[in-house]
């Protein structure tokens, strides 16, 4: 399935310099080390093999992908390796960074070898500028922003207020009627939202972590999230339960003058396992 009447704006190999940026963003893979490692039943690492076989159907060279945490379900070496190795069908740069289930040490173990997609923390391109915060706080499952990752972004708000900014990292920083990811999100989102109230530069702010779609605005600053490469969680529901949606990603075209398209695009057409009875992941 192509992009429903957006095909032809979103190919790369049609561009030239001063069109607008073309971003692919996945989310949420939970790679285990193991090559049959599973979430809810569901094979992590054939579900996202699923999900890059689709983008590479629907779109040629995006400008940048993300992934935006739980890269990885056990926190290994293995699981990242794994990662960075099935992300190398892009030919275009890679930024990722943690989620509730990662590991920092053992991220930068493999990301020491190079590839510096996960210690990124700002990139600017064309009128643009991409701020990846990490919201993980070690053995919890709810998200925090340390005082030293809000001064990123304060810091670069405020250093380039000409730029279109759009601030990524892997809690949901608003309620989404979910009592039990509710529970589980951003806990100091008062002190993130306030520094983006104080500037006017902020477009888009964009997650993972809730394994399912929201597109909506607070103020005029676009709420972005996205469905995980695997398992996906059931919106509005009080209690943990599983969606019977397929796995899937976004895709984003950032305009020159602010304005963002974007849309979610799922796997279709193939049987995924999943555990639809489970109490919690
Ligand atoms: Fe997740």
């Amino acid at each position: 399935m192509g992009i429903a009447g957006e095909e032809n704006d979103l190919k790369k190999d049609q561009k030239s310099d001063d069109e607008p940026l073309f971003i692919i963003q996945v989310t949420d893979p939970h790679l285990r080390k193991e090559e049959d490692g599973e979430l809810l039943g569901m094979n992590t690492r054939s579900s996202l093999d699923a999900v890059l076989q689709l983008i590479a159907k629907n779109h040629s060279v995006p400008d940048l992908v993300l992934a935006t945490g739980d890269i990885a379900q056990d926190g290994s070496v293995e699981a990242y390796r794994c990662f960075m190795e099935k992300m190398g069908v892009f030919d275009s740069p890679v930024y990722w960074f943690s989620g509730n289930h990662d590991n920092r040490d053992a991220m930068k173990q493999v990301t020491g070898a190079g590839d510096k997609g996960a210690l990124e923390k700002v990139v600017r391109i064309g009128p643009w500028q991409l701020i990846f915060l990490d919201s993980l706080l070690d053995g919890k499952v709810y998200g925090h922003l340390e005082e030293s990752e809000l001064d990123v972004l304060n810091k670069a708000l405020t250093e380039r207020p000409d730029l279109h900014s759009m601030v990524c990292f892997h809690h949901h920083p608003v309620d989404i009627d979910s009592e039990w990811l509710d529970n589980i999100g951003l806990k100091n989102r008062d002190q993130l939202l306030e520094l983006v109230d104080r500037h006017a530069n902020v477009r888009c702010l964009m997650w993972g972590h809730i394994h399912q779609e929201i597109d909506q605005y607070r103020n005029d600053v676009r709420l972005l999230a996205t469905p995980s490469t695997c398992v996906q969680f059931l919106p509005k529901s009080k209690d943990f339960a599983v969606d019977t949606l397929a796995p899937g990603y976004r895709w984003l075209q950032l305009n020159n003058d602010g304005s963002i398209k974007t849309g979610v695009e799922r796997v279709e057409h193939i049987d995924f396992e999943v555990d639809y009875s489970s109490k919690g992941y």
